[in-house]
């Protein structure tokens, strides 16, 4: 494996587990519904997305989360394209992106693409899927969230747990994610952790708790209330 690639370990041989964070990559239960739970019905995605939509992500890591987006825009028979940009510290390898693809083969058809193409996505390429634009901002968060000018429709807040990766949830990590929205803009998240919510509220979104995904209390999904 390159150097340039972060270590994995596996649980259960399926799901990938940061060595460097000790945590998972998503749920152990279902990592697809997951996504579709926090992220795709946690920002309204099957009746927002269109031509154009534009969706940033804190943590690419297996990419699992933009598959799941391609995957409802096609259900939706959507036209046009929309695009999707998300910012990643420490790439996996191609072999890794592989392996935890296997468990999902209703995504096959987009996932084959991105492991096709990851070594351009990971040079901070922008790719062209056809129905999607995608582009990984490689680097540390707080570098990286500052050279990415402009606003989006919608954000995918996936970190690690905040108690384990608490760099992709300071206050100026979120003070520069709403600032990068769009009034009526959103975000959702898996974690409702007390700091995390009250930060987003500080930083002009108006923050609801829902129920979490599978055995997980909540989550909190926000709008972006002004521009000021
Ligand atoms: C929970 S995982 C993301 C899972 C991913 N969305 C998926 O669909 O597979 C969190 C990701 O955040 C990345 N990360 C952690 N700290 C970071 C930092 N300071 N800057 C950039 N990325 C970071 C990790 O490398 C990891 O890929």
């Amino acid at each position: 494996m390159s150097k340039k690639h972060v270590q994995l370990s596996w649980q259960n041989d399926t799901v990938p587990v940061s060595n460097k964070f000790e945590d998972y990559y998503y749920s152990l239960e279902n990592g697809l519904h997951e996504a579709n739970y926090v992220f795709i019905d946690g920002n309204s995605l099957q009746k927002r997305l269109s031509h154009g939509f534009q969706i940033a992500e804190l943590g690419f890591g297996t990419g699992l989360n933009f598959l799941a987006t391609c995957a409802a825009w096609n259900k939706a028979s959507k036209a046009g394209k929309f695009n999707f940009v998300s910012f990643e510290g420490y790439p996996i390898s191609n072999s890794d992106l592989r392996k935890a693809h296997l468990l999902f083969p209703e995504l096959s058809e987009y996932a084959e693409m991105l492991q096709t193409r990851w070594d351009e996505i990971i040079e901070g390429n922008l790719v062209d899927f056809g129905y999607a634009n995608l582009k990984v901002f490689v680097g540390d968060v707080s570098k990286t969230l500052k050279v990415f000018n402009s606003k989006v429709d919608c954000w995918f807040l996936d970190g690690f747990a905040p108690n384990k990766n608490p760099e992709m949830w300071e206050d100026n990590i979120l003070q520069m994610v709403a600032l990068k929205t769009k009034p009526g803009g959103s975000f959702s998240t898996y974690t409702a952790v007390g700091h995390v919510r009250r930060t987003l509220e500080k930083v002009g979104f108006e923050v609801t708790r829902k129920k979490g995904f599978s055995k997980k209390r909540h989550m909190i999904h926000g709008i972006k209330i002004s521009d000021d």
